[in-house]
């Protein structure tokens, strides 16, 4: 094989962010945003610029210890300032193109680890969620790490999902939360404790499409966010805006500081849900639920 193209989703958390560093389980979708790589072999090294690129050839020559070189090509449906999973797609969609190049079939946990251990290595510090959304699409119940990767069996979830206009700054936001821990360790460890229950609470009610219950965790769980200081007033304004429009429930999406929210809705108030988020200055993204993680396109 001299060229393989495949792609990897984007994601969404559903719940339990940040507390999910910490042990506790969080839930993530993956999004029909797809990235998509060409890798090749090449006399030369060329890709675009991107420490994720590069960290991932090079941990996959480390691994395999190879010298080869590629040349990679990275087209995209996600944009960067979203906070959509860019970084996860990339590196998964460049480790699993060079794994297939090469004739090998990674099991999808050995795929996670090689994943994980690149994101990790240049962001500093993350859980994995993304990289395991990226891996397995659809809902994943997931633990840090990729200690549990348990994929739900549900079909769609109905969401909708507004861009506050800011981009967050994950790293800075977990070392604030990190900060916090060292000045209010009970406080904080006593929030995480029951964004865990809510987020187990929620699994069934995923699992039973129990939109109003799901509804009211999120809500609980956006409070527990707000505790933490996480929350923005622009992504407050779209909450409650979309609550007051008659969402089953809405809160922040991934590290806060900016980014997205989200908000649980029926197909009747979708639009005047969608319309109360814009009216609040969110920008609403026409993205949903996808099933397929990476995959191989051509
Ligand atoms: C950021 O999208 C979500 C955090 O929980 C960090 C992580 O899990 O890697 C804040």
């Amino acid at each position: 094989m001299d060229k393989m193209t495949v792609s990897a989703p984007g994601k969404l958390l559903l719940m339990g962010e940040h507390s999910v560093v910490y042990g506790s389980p969080c839930l993530v979708t993956a999004i029909n945003s797809r990235l998509v790589v060409t890798v090749n072999m090449a006399d030369k090294d060329e890709w675009p610029e991107s420490k994720f690129i590069e960290k991932s050839v090079h941990n996959f020559r480390n691994k395999f210890e190879t010298t080869d070189h590629y040349g990679i090509r990275v087209s995209s449906e996600l944009e960067t300032k979203y906070g959509l999973g860019s970084s996860s797609a990339v590196t998964v969609a460049t480790i699993y193109g060079l794994y297939k190049l090469t004739g090998k079939d990674p099991d999808k946990k050995e795929l996670f680890d090689l994943c994980y251990q690149t994101v990790l290595e240049v962001q500093g510090v993350s859980s994995g969620f993304d990289v395991a959304a990226a891996i397995y699409g659809g809902i994943v119940y997931f633990y840090t790490g990729g200690k549990t990767i348990e994929k739900l069996e549900v079909e769609n979830i109905p969401l909708i999902i507004g861009y506050s206009g800011v981009k967050a700054d994950t790293v800075s936001i977990v070392n604030s939360v990190k900060e916090k821990i060292s000045t209010h360790k009970d406080g904080v460890e006593e929030i995480f404790k029951n964004i865990s229950n809510l987020v187990a609470e929620a699994k069934i009610a995923l699992l039973e499409k129990d939109w109003v219950r799901l509804g009211t965790l999120m809500n609980f769980n956006q409070d527990y966010l707000e505790d933490l200081g996480v929350s923005t007033e622009k992504l407050d304004d779209m909450i409650i805006a979309a609550r007051s429009a008659g969402a089953f429930g809405a809160k922040l999406s991934g590290a806060g500081g900016g980014d997205c929210m989200i908000a649980l809705v029926s197909e009747e108030k979708r639009k005047t849900v969608s319309d109360a988020i814009t009216k609040a200055g969110g920008q609403v993204l026409d993205v949903k639920m996808e099933h397929e993680g990476v995959r191989i396109e051509k």
